[in-house]
């Protein structure tokens, strides 16, 4: 069964709902796992959530990703715009991948309005605050389902 889902937070999200607040809103970053995992559980999906402020790690997270996971939801934050090490990983992953921005890169300073894993990810979500999370949540299961018939 293809059940098997990550999501990897980037740098600074540990911060959520601490940080800039007109951006990303007042959920903290806890209560948005709590939100992932019971949206996920509701959906039958097994669902890891990860954070790191390392790039290399997350390259390790996407490395390590291929064999144990299904699909995985991104928001690579301030790496999205920097990190070819981050798109090359995500380019060996051969399964549905979602970008999730919590805030509109494209409403935002010029530097933010290019994504360097945009054009290899399956879809993506951006400007919808942190439901943007859930909504990808869904978006993956229905792909999944799709892939298991
Ligand atoms: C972000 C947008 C990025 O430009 C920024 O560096 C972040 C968060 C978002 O979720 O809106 O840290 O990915």
């Amino acid at each position: 069964m293809n059940n098997k889902i990550i999501i990897i937070n980037g740098p600074n999200l540990n911060l959520l709902g601490e940080r800039e607040q007109s951006q990303y809103g007042s959920t903290t970053f806890d209560e948005l796992k709590q939100n992932c995992i019971s949206k996920s559980k509701e959906l039958g999906l097994d669902v890891e959530f990860s954070q790191s402020n390392i790039e290399g790690e997350i390259v390790n997270l996407i490395q390590e990703s291929i064999k144990k996971f299904d699909g995985i939801i991104i928001n690579a934050a301030a790496f999205t715009h920097t990190s070819i090490a981050i798109r090359d990983a995500l380019s060996v992953f051969k399964k549905p991948i979602i970008e999730l921005h919590i805030s509109n890169i494209y409403k935002r300073e010029e530097f933010r309005h290019k994504s360097l894993i945009s054009d290899i990810v399956t879809g993506g979500i951006f400007g919808l605050g942190s439901d943007g999370y859930i909504l990808a949540i869904i978006s993956m299961q229905k792909l999944l389902k799709n892939e298991n018939q």
